[in-house]
């Protein structure tokens, strides 16, 4: 078996126009994937659990590991002239690139640590991005180079922190899976051309939030859940960490749904930084993500940490979540 390591796969795959920037963009993440890896395995052990004491900007507990990952991916990229603006979940403003740093072509979208509820009871988390192209070469970066629809971003992808490290991305040509061989610190090529498989196999939801959701939702996972005749025959499987679920659902086919509820008629994941991204793989492993009504992908933000429902996976299902949304909305005006 031949062995390909992500950067020699980064290089072979690079997308015609790209000048090397994005190319070494997507080496920084790696290694940034690395460096998070390393501390996420042996978080029981150093001073990494538990909560930090402060609140982010979701008005969320900070985790000491979210905190970690954050200075991370900072460190990493706000130098190295890839890059012209940064917007991460753990801080309410734009990372702008410092003066005395030369700015790249780039804008990098990243949840640095997702499922932090987890961290402490040893259970998957992740890190998801999204690059953008900047809008204008010639201006320091500024917030609407980052508030683009997830249609247009040039790359996307997550790590995932379980069994094994990996890491996955999509620069427009397929999606490939990579697994970190800690023995001698190489993500290896693992799950070339990852394609959502047919029929699905799970559905991912927090159902104990049932009576939050509209009817029309309601409705969607009672069929999910096998009550009626044309019920396809799916497992529940809810990790609590979006990175945790896609990834089993990208593998083995599945939808999972984080629907609007009537104390947050925008559901609680971001659109930027979790929902976008992950559109733009399904999209690019033959699947679909939807806010219940629209394409996540033609969603432009009007603001960095703007919430999204989130409905992602096999088209077919996401589809049918539209359907009864749609019969919901029609009932609900006559
Ligand atoms: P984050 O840790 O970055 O805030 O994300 C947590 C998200 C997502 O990972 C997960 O699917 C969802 O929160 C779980 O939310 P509930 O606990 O409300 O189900
Ligand atoms: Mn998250
Ligand atoms: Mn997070």
């Amino acid at each position: 078996m031949t062995v390909t390591t992500i950067e020699r796969f980064i290089l072979d795959n690079q997308p015609a126009y790209a000048s090397g920037e994005l190319t070494n963009l997507l080496y920084d993440l790696a290694l940034a994937a690395k460096i998070i890896a390393h501390k996420t395995n042996r978080a029981g052990l150093i001073d990494i659990l538990g909560e930090a004491g402060a609140i982010n900007v979701q008005g969320e507990s900070q985790q000491k590991l979210d905190i970690y990952a954050n200075q991370i991916m900072r460190q990493l990229c706000d130098h190295t002239g890839r890059l012209c603006l940064m917007i991460s979940e753990e801080q309410e403003d734009p990372i702008h690139i410092p003066e005395r740093y030369r700015k790249g072509s780039y804008v990098l979208v990243f949840d640095p640590l997702d499922g932090s509820s987890n961290i402490d009871v040893n259970v998957s988390i992740g890190t998801i991005f999204g690059i953008y192209r900047c809008l204008d070469e010639a201006q320091r970066g500024r917030l609407e180079d980052a508030l683009q629809p997830p249609g247009d971003l040039v790359a996307a992808g997550y790590v995932l922190y379980g069994a094994s490290t990996m890491m996955v991305y999509s620069a427009g040509n397929g999606v490939h899976g990579f697994t970190l061989n800690p023995e001698y610190g190489e993500f290896l090529l693992s799950h070339p051309n990852l394609v959502l498989p047919e029929p699905p196999a799970y559905f991912s939801v927090n159902s104990s939030y049932y009576s939050r959701w509209s009817p029309g939702v309601q409705q969607f996972v009672d069929w999910l859940q096998g009550r009626e005749a044309d019920s396809p025959r799916l497992s529940a499987r809810y990790i609590g960490s979006l990175v945790a679920d896609f990834h089993r659902n990208l593998l083995r086919g599945g939808i999972f749904c984080y629907p609007a509820e009537d104390e947050r008629d925008e559901g609680k994941l971001r659109l930027l930084y979790e929902a976008g991204p992950l559109a733009f793989l399904i999209d690019q492993a033959g699947g679909y993500a939807s806010n219940g009504r629209r394409p996540i992908l033609e969603i432009t933000p009007t603001q960095p940490h703007q919430r999204t429902a989130l409905f992602i996976g096999n088209r077919g299902l996401v589809e049918r979540l539209e359907a009864f949304i749609r019969q919901d909305d029609g009932a609900s005006t006559q």
